[in-house]
């Protein structure tokens, strides 16, 4: 039976990898500690290492003996990037590191484990290529894309020095139920959908104008399945995205429509850092790993609305 370790997988997509693996027969660890992910999110059957990713005799203990590690646990707001720049750096990028050191020789017959980690679209920050293939210069706008951008220099350390074996996957903006609405460093979509049906104003920062690529958590999840079952060389990096892109406005109106109510928006200024127009290129994924983001953006919010 195949094990793998799942840091940050009490979070938003790594409970549903989490929920993935288990499906597929496969045993599951978490590493988490709890600071966004919630118990709730754990399923039965995975074994929980709560602590932090930069603890590294922890995250020696929960690799130890795992056929593959997830890499997801960060704080994955740019928001917060901005506001704790040192405290964000140490989860981000010396957590990926730790993870990375700690793959080196953690298996019984003294191989490494494989790594998959969750990179983001913010590594390409005011590049304005559209859509930005993976070849496109990366340009963070942000603490959190810059330490993502970290990440994915390590990972070739990683592989090139250390023989780890390592993929990077860009998500761009993810969403999907569990999405914890509650915080305003939440993703849009789902404090959006929270707070649209329940019949309240929404707030959008900038003039709406802005886009993301929106990409269903479920489409994410067979992603991060694929680079671990495909493992290609050369330590890789790889867009997730749907090669769509929404304006914050349509995202709104959208959302209402759902919902069956004109959504009452008031407007602030824009969001120190943030990206204007984010859209990817999904081929380089859809080649390599024969995965396309195929849920379309209205399917996927209304599984979101309704769960
Ligand atoms: P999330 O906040 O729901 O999940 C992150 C998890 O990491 C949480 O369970 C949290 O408790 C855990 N965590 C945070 N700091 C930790 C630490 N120091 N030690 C151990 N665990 C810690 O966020 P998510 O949206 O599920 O994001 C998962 C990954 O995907 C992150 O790496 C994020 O940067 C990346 N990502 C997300 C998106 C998106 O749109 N949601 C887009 C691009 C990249
Ligand atoms: C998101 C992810 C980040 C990921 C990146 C990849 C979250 C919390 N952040 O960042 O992890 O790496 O995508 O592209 O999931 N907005 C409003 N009103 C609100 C909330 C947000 O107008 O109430 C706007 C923001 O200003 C921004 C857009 O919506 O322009 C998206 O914001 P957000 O969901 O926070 O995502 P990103 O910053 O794009």
């Amino acid at each position: 039976m195949t094990e793998y370790l799942v840091t940050g997988g009490c979070g938003f997509i790594g409970s549903h990898l989490c929920e993935a693996l288990l499906a597929q027969g496969d045993k599951v660890r978490i590493l988490d500690d709890l600071s966004t992910g919630k118990l709730a999110n754990k399923p039965r059957g995975a074994v929980l290492f709560r602590g932090d990713v930069a603890d590294a005799a922890l995250v020696r203990e929960a690799l130890s003996g795992v056929d593959g590690c997830f890499h997801l646990a960060a704080v994955a707001s740019v928001e917060r990037g901005n506001e704790d720049w040192l405290g964000t750096h140490r989860t981000n990028l010396t957590g990926a590191i730790t993870v990375f050191e700690a793959a080196r020789r953690a298996r019984s017959d003294g191989r490494a484990v494989p790594v998959v980690y969750a990179s983001s679209a913010a590594v390409y920050g005011d590049n304005p290529a559209v859509p930005l293939a993976e070849t496109a210069a990366t340009r963070p706008l942000s603490a959190y894309g810059a330490d993502k951008l970290g990440c994915e220099l390590h990972a070739r350390v990683a592989a090139h020095v250390h023989g780890v074996p390592t993929v990077g996957l860009r998500f761009f903006n993810v969403f999907g139920p569990r999405q914890d609405p509650k915080s305003p460093y939440s993703g849009v979509i789902s404090i959006f959908c929270d707070r649209l049906s329940a019949g309240q104003g929404i707030r959008i920062f900038g003039d709406g104008r802005q886009t993301r690529d929106f990409v269903y958590v479920a489409d994410v999840v067979a992603a991060l399945l694929a680079a671990m079952r495909r493992l290609p060389p050369e330590s890789p990096v790889f867009n997730v995205c749907t090669g769509r892109s929404t304006s914050i406005l349509d995202l709104a109106a959208t959302i209402g429509a759902l919902c069956g109510r004109a959504p009452q928006i008031d407007f602030a200024p824009p969001r120190a850092g943030e990206i204007r127009a984010s859209l990817g290129d999904p081929a380089r994924l859809a080649a390599a790993l024969g995965v396309t983001a195929a849920t379309s953006l209205r399917d996927g919010l209304a599984k979101t609305l309704g769960s």
